[in-house]
C-alpha cells in the first residue's frame, strides 16, 4: 500500500479544481431558473447577502478543515470532523459528507451524460431545421420510457455509462486527473460562455413577426438585476437563495474538505478560498445570467421565459433558438453550450468521487483503480431509478433530500463543531495560518454568530413552509386562531406524505398497462 501524501499538483491546479468543484451544472441550469422563479430582481439581495454571511464563511471553514484533518492523514468527513474533536458522534455526522455525494452524483451524471449526447447531436446537426415543438419533443422523447423495444430509453442509458466511465476513468488517474481536467475545462468554459453571451446580448427583434414576437434579449437581464427590496421581507426567497448559495458553492457536502485534504499543511486557506468562491459567482451571476435568460428573452420575449422557465429550457429550447443563427454558427453554438455544461458538470462529479475514494483508501487500504471502479459502479446503481422514474417526480424528491435538505442539515453541523465545540479562537487561527490575504476580524464573529443562526432560520424555514410559500398570509392565519398552513413542500409535510409512493405505484401501475 502506497501511503506517501498526496498533493495537488501546483497552487494554481489547487484553485482552478476547486473552483471546478463549485462551479457546475447549478450556475448554468439551476441560477437562472431560482432567480426567475423567485422574482428575477428580489432574488438577487437575498442570494448576495447568503453568499457573504453563509457561503463564504462555510469556505473559510470547511478549507480549513480539511486541511487539518489532511494534516493528520484523513481524507474524508467522518474522519476529519472526528479529528477535531474526540466524541464519536462526529464522525457519524461525517458520514453525511460521503453518502450525499454518492446520492447526489448518480443524478448529476445523469444530467451530465445529456450534456454529452446534446454536444454529439449539435455536431451531428439533430436539431437542425427542427421547430420549437419538435426540439422539446426531442428532449421528452430522449427521457421517456417505452419508445423503443426494451420499454428504456436506450440513448440515455447508453450516454449515462459513458459519462460514468469517463468519470470513473479520470479518477482512476487521481489528482493529478483531477488537476488535468479542470485546467482544461474552466479556460473553456469561460471561453465558450463569453462567446455565447456576448451573442446572445445582440439579440433582438424589431417587430413582431409570425414565428417570434417583439423581443429584447436585455429585457431578460434587466429583470434579473433590477433589485427588488420589498423581498427582503419574503422568507421564500430566503430559502431558495440560501438553497442555491449551498448548492452552486458546493458547501455542505463534504467534496471541500476532501479537497482541501490534500493541501500542503502550511497553504494559504484565505485568499484561495476566496478567490474560488469569487470565481464560481462570477461564472453564476455573470455567465449563469447572460445566456439562457437572455438569449430566450431575445427570441420568445421576457413573459414566455417566466412562464416556461425550467431546468429543461437548457436542452428543449436552446437547440432550437440557436438553428436561427444558421447551420455553421448554429453547431458551434451548441458545441460551446453543452460542452460547456460538460465541463461544467465533470469538474464537479469527479468532486464527488473522491470522498468515497479517500474513505476507503484511509480506512481499508484501497487504490485509486477500485476506489474510481466502485464509486462509478454505485453512481450507476443509485443513478438507475433516476433515469427510470425520471418523468414521475422521482428525481424532484430525490434532489430535494440528497441536493438541498440534507446540505443544510450538514452545514450547520459543521459550523457549530467550527465555531462552538472545536472553538472559534482555535478555528479562526486555522483560517488565518498561512493565509496570504488578511480576512477582516468581523467574520470571526459572523462565523461564530450569524452563519449559524442564518443556517438555523434556513432549516427551521424549510421544516414550515406554508402553502404556496405565502409567509406573510400563514402569519396572519395563525395570529387570527386558523393554524399555520403546511405546503406540501415543507419538510414536516415531505415527513409524513406518502404522494412519492403514489406517483411511483401509479408510474408502475400505466406502464404496465401500456
Ligand atoms: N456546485 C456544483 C454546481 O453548482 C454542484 C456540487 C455540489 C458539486 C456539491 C459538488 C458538490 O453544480
Ligand atoms: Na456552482
Amino acid at each position: 500500500m502506497d501511503h506517501k501524501k498526496e498533493v495537488w499538483g501546483s497552487r494554481l491546479g489547487l484553485i482552478l479544481a476547486m473552483a471546478g468543484n463549485s462551479v457546475g451544472l447549478g450556475n448554468f441550469l439551476r441560477f437562472p431558473v431560482q432567480a426567475v422563479q423567485n422574482g428575477g430582481g428580489t432574488f438577487i439581495i437575498p442570494y448576495l447577502v447568503c453568499f457573504l454571511l453563509m457561503g463564504i464563511p462555510l469556505l473559510w471553514i470547511e478549507w480549513s478543515m480539511g486541511r487539518f484533518g489532511g494534516r493528520r492523514g484523513h481524507h474524508s468527513t467522518p474522519f476529519i470532523l472526528g479529528s477535531m474533536h474526540s466524541g464519536s458522534l462526529w464522525k457519524y455526522v461525517g458520514v453525511f459528507g460521503i453518502f450525499t455525494n454518492i446520492a447526489v452524483a448518480a443524478y448529476y451524471c445523469y444530467i451530465e451524460s445529456w450534456t454529452l449526447s446534446y454536444t454529439f447531436h449539435s455536431i451531428r446537426g439533430t436539431f437542425t431545421g427542427l421547430s420549437q415543438t419538435e426540439v422539446a419533443g426531442y428532449f421528452n422523447d430522449y427521457v421517456s420510457m417505452g419508445t423503443n423495444f426494451f420499454g428504456i430509453p436506450n440513448e440515455a442509458i447508453f450516454f449515462f455509462i459513458i459519462c460514468i466511465l469517463i468519470n470513473t476513468y479520470i479518477l482512476s488517474r487521481g489528482l493529478a486527473g483531477i488537476e488535468r481536467v479542470a485546467k482544461i475545462g474552466m479556460p473553456l468554459l469561460i471561453l465558450f460562455g463569453g462567446f455565447l453571451a456576448i451573442r446572445g446580448l445582440s439579440l433582438g427583434t424589431t417587430a413582431a413577426s409570425e414565428e417570434f414576437p417583439l423581443a429584447n434579449a436585455w429585457d431578460g437581464l434587466n429583470y434579473l438585476w433590477t433589485p427588488q427590496y420589498e423581498s427582503l421581507l419574503l422568507p421564500g426567497v430566503w430559502l431558495a437563495a440560501a438553497g442555491q448559495i449551498f448548492f452552486t458553492l458546493s458547501v455542505g457536502m463534504g467534496t471541500i474538505h476532501c479537497y482541501a485534504a490534500y493541501m500542503d499543511s502550511k497553504d494559504d486557506i484565505a485568499l484561495n478560498a476566496t478567490s474560488a468562491g469569487f470565481t464560481n459567482e462570477f461564472v453564476e451571476v455573470v455567465l449563469g445570467s447572460l445566456i439562457v435568460v437572455p438569449i430566450a428573452a431575445g427570441y420568445f420575449g421576457l413573459d414566455w421565459v417566466k412562464e416556461n422557465i425550467g431546468f429543461g429550457m437548457a436542452f428543449q429550447s436552446m437547440p432550437f433558438l440557436f438553428s436561427q443563427w444558421g447551420p455553421v454558427l448554429a453547431a458551434l453554438a451548441g458545441i460551446f453550450w453543452f460542452g460547456l455544461l460538460f465541463f461544467a458538470g465533470i469538474t464537479s462529479s469527479l468532486a464527488m468521487g473522491t470522498p468515497w475514494m479517500g474513505f476507503m483508501r484511509d480506512e481499508y487500504g484501497w487504490g485509486q483503480n477500485k476506489g474510481a471502479l466502485s464509486f462509478g459502479f454505485l453512481t450507476l446503481c443509485l443513478g438507475f431509478p433516476c433515469v427510470i422514474f425520471y418523468q414521475h417526480g422521482f428525481f424532484d424528491q430525490y434532489d430535494y433530500w440528497a441536493g438541498t435538505v440534507s446540505l443544510v442539515i450538514f452545514a450547520l453541523a459543521e459550523t457549530i463543531l467550527f465555531a462552538w465545540v472545536f472553538g472559534i479562537d482555535k478555528g479562526w487561527k486555522e483560517i488565518n495560518d498561512g493565509a496570504d490575504i488578511k480576512i477582516p476580524v468581523i467574520f470571526k464573529w459572523v462565523i461564530k454568530y450569524i452563519t449559524p443562526l442564518l443556517l438555523i432560520f434556513v432549516f427551521v424555514g424549510a421544516l414550515f413552509t406554508p402553502e404556496g410559500n405565502n409567509w406573510v398570509g400563514a402569519f396572519n392565519q395563525i395570529f387570527s386562531g386558523q393554524g399555520w398552513p403546511l405546503d406540501h413542500s415543507s419538510l414536516v409535510m415531505q415527513l409524513s406524505n406518502s404522494e412519492l409512493k403514489q406517483n411511483l405505484s401509479g408510474a408502475i401501475n400505466a406502464d404496465e398497462i401500456k
